[in-house]
């Protein structure tokens, strides 16, 4: 066998794909198997999936409850940036692939092993984010990735194997979707979902109750947030992984974080891809908020597209990349100044700002105010109106921009039908 002696540590889930692939791997390649599983939020028993990687082959199985890693080094910089891939998709799945690589790199060199590998298919992005992480920390592994090709097995011919075997299987029946979740959210995708026209059925929702059947009464809750990374519920300090569970049960009762997306994989596909993520959701929208009273518009506008940027990269796979480490400074700068609260209302599937303030708000009232106390100067407007327009006007004499030929260009009738007027129009034009 090709591989005889070597030894190959493999991100294990301790679902059947993964333990078939324990066995698969030791058989057919002659590896000794070493299994590396991390707890992102999700994982009911860790000591149970280390007792199946034992009894599925495996040399050593590793396990690690990484949630607060996960949250600090991975959720809260991603919230930070604003990252939403293509606006909707606060990228839990691909959040977390770059932390299990990082877990698979750290054992093989424990293991002194050469090889690594995964359960991922060849048709998603998941392949893609462990083998770009594993090359990017340790370009002298070879990844290997079963699913991808060799082992093709079907369920069934994989249920056979693993009885074959003594290895436990799932006893009920296939859920018809494929599902990943950690701490941040939950993807569903395939099964009658890849039909786009499709409502999702009410099944495959496990963290958000139906926004009709959500409380009749809004509630309100209160999101300290400090150098923009969530601090605190209704005035109560929280450690990140707390908060996060405290967030997706509380939004999820109300309906809060269902996403349903037609989503462009790294590899050309479009995909319909639901998500549940109501922590994310309630967050990234507070967060948002928050910059929103402290941060001037000019970073605003340039962070928007460094927010899209950012969530390409994530999703992409290039968490370990030189460019990641070049945005995460600039939006790490940003954050200087998201200190404050932001109160929300949770109703029915809405999340909605209904309040916010911070010590650093740029919003001030007596330059607001259309009330008492206005310190406005309406004097100048005109002054920096006359500037502000001057090459407008400059433009439309010398251009005849709304002359006889060229108002076409905006449809605009050559003059408004109906108009009546009663006097002559007064009123000097300015130069
Ligand atoms: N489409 C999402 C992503 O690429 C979720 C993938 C979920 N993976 C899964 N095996 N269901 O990040």
């Amino acid at each position: 066998m090709k591989y005889q002696g070597e030894r190959c540590v493999l991100a294990y889930s301790g679902g059947l794909d993964t333990s078939v692939a324990v066995a698969w791997l030791r058989e057919t390649h002659g590896f000794e198997v070493v299994t590396v599983t991390g707890d992102l939020g999700t994982v009911k028993d860790l000591d149970a999936i280390q007792r199946k990687a034992l009894k599925s082959g495996a040399k050593r199985a590793v396990v690690q409850d990484v949630r607060s890693i996960f949250v600090d080094y991975f959720v809260w910089p991603a919230l930070q940036a604003g990252a939403l891939y293509e606006e909707r998709y606060p990228l839990a799945t691909a959040l977390g692939r770059p932390l299990l690589a990082k877990l698979l790199v750290d054992a093989a060199r424990d293991e002194g092993a050469r090889y690594v590998a995964h359960g991922c298919t060849g048709k998603g992005n998941d392949q893609v984010r462990f083998d770009l992480a594993v090359g990017a920390l340790a370009p002298e592994l070879t990844v290997i990735a079963p699913m991808r090709g060799g082992m093709n097995m079907t369920r069934e011919e994989e249920i056979d194997y693993a009885k074959a075997r003594g290895i436990e299987v799932p006893t009920t029946k296939k859920n018809p979707y494929s599902v990943d979740m950690n701490l941040w959210g939950r993807s569903i995708e395939a099964g009658v979902l890849e039909d786009p026209w499709g409502a999702p059925p009410r099944d495959i929702y496990e963290w958000t109750v139906d926004p009709d059947e959500a409380p009749a009464k809004p509630l309100e809750i209160v999101i300290g947030f400090k150098e923009g990374i969530p601090v605190s519920l209704n005035g109560a300090k929280m450690e990140g992984v707390a908060l996060i569970e405290r967030l997706n049960a509380l939004a999820g009762k109300y309906g809060v974080g269902r996403i349903d997306q037609i989503e462009n994989r790294l590899v050309g596909i479009k995909s319909r891809e639901i998500y549940e993520a109501p922590a994310a959701v309630v967050l990234h929208t507070a967060h948002r908020a928050l910059e929103d009273m402290v941060m001037a518009k000019e970073s605003l506008r340039f962070k928007a597209k460094v927010a899209a940027e950012y969530a390409d990269l994530v999703y992409n796979g290039l968490w370990f990349s030189a460019h990641h480490q070049d945005l995460a400074a600039y939006v790490r700068s940003t954050q200087r100044f998201v200190t404050g609260d932001i109160r929300m209302r949770l109703h029915r599937g809405n999340a909605t700002v209904v309040g916010r303030r911070s010590e650093h708000s740029l919003y001030s009232m007596s330059l607001a105010t259309y009330g008492k106390g206005d310190t406005f100067d309406h004097k100048a407007a005109e002054g920096f109106i006359g500037v502000f327009g001057l090459p407008l006007r400059n433009q439309s004499r010398t251009q005849a921009l709304w002359g006889p030929d060229t108002a076409a260009l905006l449809d605009v009738p050559k003059k408004v039908a109906g108009a009546k007027s009663t006097a002559k129009p007064k009123g000097k034009s300015r130069k």
